[in-house]
């Protein structure tokens, strides 16, 4: 076991008792992430939903089918990057996480992205991209945009929740994923398919 992996995985079951804030009485598990802790992409969602509370995983429900099939256009599988989400607990009935859950939670985040070391970080949606982007991210205008922040390439995609609920805007993000599958060339050392 490397360094690396025995921080990660110690990080991982120091987030799994974690009671940093009000989710922690509601919730069924702590969602810490999926996917390859080497991986140079890191997806970023809003938070864990019902399914993925009971799962412990991100992105199990009918979003993140989607998430797959937006993965694979352009050749990629789960097991190829790493998802996580702003806030590891789920907010009660769905609800967006209050600042004040999103300031407690970031730090497991940041940690983690620290030891994944990613090139690129793609978030899911306007909450992880005003997070994790700029306060002021506009998804509606901004999205499938590329951003240098912090030694990171950034981007961000409207959330597959949100393409369930109005898929008129499906065809825009499968032009941004044309987009990052570009990117991911440029900068990452993947074999994408042909
Ligand atoms: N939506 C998110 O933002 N994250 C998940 O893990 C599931 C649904």
């Amino acid at each position: 076991m490397t360094e690396t992996h025995e921080r990660f995985e110690a990080l991982k079951s120091a987030c799994l008792s974690c009671d940093r804030c009000v989710l922690a009485a509601t919730r069924t598990q702590v969602v810490f992430g999926v996917g390859d802790p080497k991986s140079e992409a890191l997806f970023i969602g809003e938070g864990p939903g019902q399914e993925e509370d009971l799962k412990g995983e991100p992105f199990v429900g009918r979003a993140g089918r989607l998430l797959d099939v937006m993965l694979a256009s352009i050749g990629l599988k789960r097991e190829n990057i790493y998802i996580a989400n702003i806030v590891k607990c789920r907010p009660p009935g769905n609800r967006d996480p209050l600042n004040l859950e999103q300031d407690a939670c970031i730090p497991w985040l940041r940690e983690q992205t620290k030891l994944i070391k990613p090139k690129i970080i793609v978030c899911l949606g306007r909450v992880a991209a005003m997070k994790i982007i700029r306060p002021d991210y506009k998804i509606t205008s901004e999205h499938g945009q590329w951003t240098e922040k912090g030694g990171y390439w950034m981007t961000a995609l409207f959330h597959p929740a949100f393409l369930l609920r109005d898929p008129r805007h499906k065809p825009e993000t499968f032009d941004d994923l044309k987009r990052l599958e570009a990117k991911m060339r440029e900068v990452c050392e993947y074999t994408l398919p042909d």
